[in-house]
């Protein structure tokens, strides 16, 4: 069998873990591949609202198994958290949760470090969760890194020791107090210990080799969903650098993410919001300072669902949504968030933008360092509610023509259509 892949492809918060959620049904296993907790990804079930952070957004499927791949980092004591919320909720993750040795770990004072790092920029910070996503990524490729599969280890401590002390002395030099500074509200010390307490609860948890139990079950013909986090313009690589998140967010980060060949891609969903959102710094070509913006801001309840900052938000940019449908290799398109222009008179497409006093079609490296003005088609709004509406043929005529739109210049079908947050608010075309 061939693994799927659903992703992003604007700046995050496009709406992916409720589709994990409404496709998990089609799958054996779902494996997050890369980021961390710097993720948010709501679900809703039956009018309850649920964010996850580094568990897969398969996880209320009790018979679904869902991975932590070794792509993914994470921090144990925001994972300990949240499996205390799922527990609340009468999930058992024990049952059909695996993490991957190979997986690493955010250490408390990678967390300082990227509060350190943010305030030396100051204005020109990057925006970042403060996760600590940046420092323990840049430990990885350092090769300091600690993964899960050390946790097992008897020298456990005396490894987190000697990297947490390289952490100080860099720190030292950012003149930054770690006991002075606050994570999540709690001091340094108390921290630490509840991410210790939170190291021994995951001792109890199947830690695998996820890339053999991975290839193993494609072999034996499972269906696998790889779930992406953050989106494809916050790819380390492609996206708006410096304004990025530190790992591949793209198709191609599933094979590092998960140990599985190019081959064995199959399928690749692209969800991308009817307009368009980001959330920290960074270039934002159809961005809406305006009114309008404020609008899609309020009608989308467009806030963080891991800082609870407020998303800026703007008109849906085609030549981004191409760059990213390239980079991806999209076989599907998801559309989220129509409902929310329902009122909207007239809705605008930025087909293109002028650079420099140059007219180009295509998202490129000037297209992202320098101002832009983006070019815009204008379409008439639906003006109706979307409420109800399970079947394609129902959907207003001008929404129609929205799509439409958007699917010749992407040269691909949508094929799933989300007119609201809940599972049941999902319009299969
Ligand atoms: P993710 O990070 O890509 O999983 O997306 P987030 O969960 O961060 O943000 C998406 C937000 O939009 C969440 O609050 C969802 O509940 C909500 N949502 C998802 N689909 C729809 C939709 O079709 N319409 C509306 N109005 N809200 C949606
Ligand atoms: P999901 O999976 C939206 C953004 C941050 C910041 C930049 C770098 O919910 O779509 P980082 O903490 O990774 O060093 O921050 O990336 N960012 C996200 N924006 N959704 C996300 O995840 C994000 N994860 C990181 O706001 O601009
Ligand atoms: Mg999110």
């Amino acid at each position: 069998m061939k693994i799927d892949v659903l992703l992003g492809l604007q700046w995050g918060d496009e709406g992916k873990g409720k589709i994990v959620d409404v496709l998990t049904p089609q799958y054996d296993i779902i494996a997050r591949f890369q980021g961390g907790p710097n993720a948010g990804h709501t679900l809703q079930i039956d009018g309850d609202k649920h964010v996850l952070h580094t568990i897969p957004s398969g996880i209320f499927h009790p018979e679904k198994i869902n991975i932590i791949g070794n792509g993914v980092i994470a921090d144990p004591y925001i994972l300990s958290q949240e499996l205390a919320k799922l527990v609340a909720k009468g999930v058992n993750p024990l049952v059909n949760l695996r993490i991957s040795k190979r997986a690493h770990l955010i250490l408390p004072t990678h967390r300082m470090l990227d509060a350190a790092y943010e305030q030396a920029l100051g204005a020109g910070k990057i925006g970042s969760t403060l996760k600590g996503i940046g420092p323990c990524y840049t430990d990885k490729t350092a090769r300091y890194g600690l993964r899960f599969g050390d946790i097992l280890a008897s020298d456990f401590t005396e490894k987190y020791n000697s990297l947490k002390n390289r952490h100080l002395n860099i720190l030292k030099s950012y003149n930054f107090d770690h006991n002075i500074q606050l994570i999540d509200k709690i001091p340094f010390d108390e921290y630490e210990k509840k991410w210790f307490e939170a190291v021994s609860e995951l001792r109890a948890f199947p830690l695998i080799d996820s890339e053999l139990y991975i290839n193993k079950a494609l072999a034996e013909g499972k269906t696998i969903l790889a779930e992406g986090a953050q989106g494809s313009l916050l790819d380390v690589d492609f996206g708006s650098y410096p304004f990025v998140t530190s790992s591949n967010t793209i198709a191609a980060g599933v094979c590092s993410g998960l140990g599985v060949p190019p081959s064995a891609i199959g399928k690749v969903f692209g969800v991308f919001k009817a307009y368009c959102t980001r959330v920290g710094s960074g270039p934002f070509p159809t961005e809406l300072a305006d009114a309008t913006g404020e609008l899609l801001r309020d009608n989308g309840k467009e806030f963080g669902s891991t800082t609870g900052r407020p998303r800026r938000c703007g008109w849906l940019d085609l030549p981004a949504l191409r760059y990213a449908i390239m980079l991806n290799g999209v076989t599907d398109l998801v559309m989220m968030k129509s409902d929310v222009m329902n009122d909207f008179d007239t809705i605008n497409i930025c087909t293109g933008y002028e650079v420099n006093g140059q007219i180009t079609q295509d998202l490129t490296y000037e297209t992202l360092s320098n101002p832009v003005m983006p070019i815009y088609e204008s379409l008439p709004g639906w003006k109706k509610s979307l409420s109800g509406i399970s079947d394609y043929n129902l959907v207003p005529e001008n929404l129609k023509l929205y799509t439409d739109f958007i699917e010749k210049d992407a040269g691909l079908p949508i094929k799933i259509l989300s007119v609201g947050p809940g599972r049941e608010e999902t319009i299969l075309k």
